[in-house]
């Protein structure tokens, strides 16, 4: 969890590695740092704090400049974030430079090893052991820096993706990768290196992504040179052409990346169904799935893995996959799942969700699954991504970059592909009727323009934030299909606006969370027609009795909830499955207006990263 670019070719590096490292903030954005080599001698400028603070400070400390760096955007784990922590960190000659994204687990042990041969510690991280590991090898075994890295990653056990260079052969870096992802750009007589490819999209569409226990030796004019860390074999390096183009990763002309992704909804949408629907001939195609029928009609149960939102979006498909396709369905916490020795048989299917496909519970939880003979199928959003790769097959979600750490877009698509696995299996079971199907078709087909329209309440929700932005606390209700949608509405508002937030299924609101109701107490109720409408507006009576404040989410035309709410807004109809893709938006945009309202950092908000590639 932590943003990591290098250079070496022909260009000026520092402004490639810090443009690159802005591009990496929603990796990690707690301290930042640079390592230039200015043709004679090795720079290092670091600070606490993000990376327009390393700008400030790298103008006052860096003059010269050269065509060999590294950089950093860190998201702390040994060490709180400071300058000294920040990366990247020496070897105690002086002589290596190390950025590092993972956690070496054996550190401690290590670093005692080094400290009884002399090696003396500034910081408090890991990496700085890794680096000074590195040296002591290299000196010990008169070894070149290649072989040094290799020799001090086999006494390593944790996750890593790491770059390093010697200042005395400034023609080439080494890196390597074990569970946190690393790609190289391949120019013209120039190399760039990067946690994804967005900082060199603009140089090269050319990149060879390193798989788990590889690394390569860059090497100006020479081809780059991958081998498998453990037994030390070649590996042929894969150049893949990069779809990406820099305008995707851009803001375009919106505030915050948050706000680009909740308006980009309608297009991703239809981008994710792009050739997959073809809802007047009554047709859903989907490779992952058409290839692999069998394992899915023959599934006893389908267990979905995820966490955050993805998880989230994994509990809709819990109704969507029960209801269309009667198929039982468990959603588990990646992170629970995994050290919970669960009973999984051979022929349960599991389905992954990850929007960066770099998430290290999800990631465990599926090489887990996988050992115990159950097929994987992931659905994820980064092209290439670790998740996409280790799964058995899968469907990616076209969403596009994401950038803001708060999901939204990547929620929308995940549920219209998982909607669209459902009722592909719906129809190969038989669960469906053939008209029912269509309908089904026909109306997630028109999904994207009711999502535009649903944004048009954008002004008025506006208004609503001013109203409430001041709470301590929200309670956010739900039924059914709707229930998963409180709870994602909960966290948008928690994490970038740092209110508390709860997410119920209304009915349970009478066992416990009742108590909390008071006329201080905003509740946000989605009362959508479809689906147990008339239980929901009991439980607004409910509410309405005790004096809570009721924000509803209802459809177009409701006069029920519009006469016991305080204020409601509006969706289009819908059939109840699809309830979520359009109730999600006004939420997202209640809390991306009160963050914005309260002077919050939308797109990086406090303690957070966008990808958690630690566990
Ligand atoms: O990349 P993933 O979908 O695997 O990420 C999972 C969660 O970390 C993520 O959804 C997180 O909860 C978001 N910040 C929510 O907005």
């Amino acid at each position: 969890m932590c943003g990591i670019v290098g250079y070496i070719g022909h260009r000026e590096a520092y402004p490639i590695i810090i443009e690159g490292l802005k591009r990496l903030e929603y990796r990690g954005y707690d301290s930042a740092g640079i390592a230039l080599f200015d043709g004679t001698d090795l720079k290092v400028s670091k600070t606490k704090g993000k990376v327009a603070e390393l700008e400030n400070r790298i103008k006052k400390e860096i003059t010269s400049n050269g065509s060999l760096g590294i950089g950093h955007t860190r998201w702390a784990t040994h060490g709180v974030p400071n300058d000294v922590n920040a990366h990247p960190h020496y070897s105690n000659s002086g002589d290596l430079v190390i950025i590092h994204n993972g956690i070496i687990e054996n550190y401690a042990s290590l670093r005692e090893e080094l400290q009884k041969r002399g090696y003396t510690f500034k910081s408090e991280t890991d990496t700085e052991v890794l680096i000074n590991l590195i040296e002591d090898v290299k000196i010990k075994e008169d070894v070149k820096l290649g072989q040094a890295v290799q020799i001090a990653l086999n006494q390593v056990v944790g996750a890593y993706s790491i770059a390093v260079f010697d200042k005395n052969k400034p023609d080439e870096i080494v890196i390597a990768r074990l569970g946190s992802p690393l790609a190289i750009g391949i120019g013209e007589d120039e190399f760039f290196i990067a946690s994804d490819a967005s900082p060199f999209i603009e140089y090269t569409k050319n990149a060879i992504y390193l798989e788990d226990e590889e690394m390569a030796i860059i090497r100006l004019n020479k081809e780059v040179k991958i081998r498998k860390i453990h037994d030390d074999s070649l590996v042929d390096p894969y150049v893949q052409e990069l779809q990406m183009n820099l305008e995707q990763i851009e803001k375009g002309g919106y505030d915050h990346f948050m706000l680009k992704e909740i308006y980009e909804q309608p297009s991703a949408i239809r981008d994710t169904y792009r050739g997959r629907l073809k809802a007047n001939q009554g047709i859903i195609k989907m490779s992952g799935v058409e290839d692999n029928m069998k394992k899915f009609l023959n599934a006893n149960r389908i267990i979905v893995v995820a966490c955050g939102t993805s998880w989230h979006a994994g509990l809709v498909s819990e109704y969507i996959f029960e209801d269309l396709a009667r198929i039982p369905v468990e959603v588990e916490y990646a992170s629970e799942f995994r050290y919970r020795n669960p009973v999984i048989h051979e022929n349960d299917v599991v389905i992954a969700i990850s929007q960066s496909g770099e998430t290290a519970d999800t990631l465990a939880a599926i090489k887990l699954a996988k050992s115990k003979g159950a097929f994987v199928f992931g659905v994820c959003n980064v092209v290439g991504s670790s998740i996409a790769r280790e799964t058995d097959a899968g469907a990616y979600t076209h969403a596009g970059p994401e950038i803001g750490v708060a999901s939204t877009k990547a929620f929308t698509t995940q549920i219209t592909v998982l909607t669209l696995i459902a009722l592909r299996l719906a129809r190969a079971k038989g669960t469906i009727s053939s008209s029912d199907f269509r309908l089904h078709l026909l109306e997630l087909e028109m999904i994207p323009d009711k999502v535009q329209k649903a944004l048009d309440s954008d002004a008025y929700v506006k208004t609503i934030a001013d109203i409430y932005k001041n709470v301590k606390n929200f309670l956010y209700l739900g039924r059914g299909y709707n229930f998963p949608v409180a709870l994602e509405g909960a966290l948008k508002l928690k994490e970038i606006s740092y209110i508390h937030a709860e997410g119920y299924p209304a009915a349970e609101m009478k066992h416990g969370p009742i108590a909390l109701i008071d006329d201080d107490m905003p509740i946000v109720v989605i009362a959508t027609k479809k689906g147990h409408y008339d239980k929901i507006v009991s439980n607004i009576q409910e509410i309405k009795s005790r004096n809570g404040r009721i924000i509803g989410i209802v459809t177009k035309g409701d006069k029920t909830v519009k006469e016991l709410a305080d204020h409601v807004i509006e969706v289009p109809e819908t059939i109840e499955s699809l309830t979520p893709l359009l109730t999600t938006i006004p939420l997202q945009l209640l809390s991306y207006h009160i963050a914005v309202m309260l002077g919050k950092n939308v797109d990086q908000p406090r303690n957070l990263a966008k990808s958690v590639t630690v566990e």
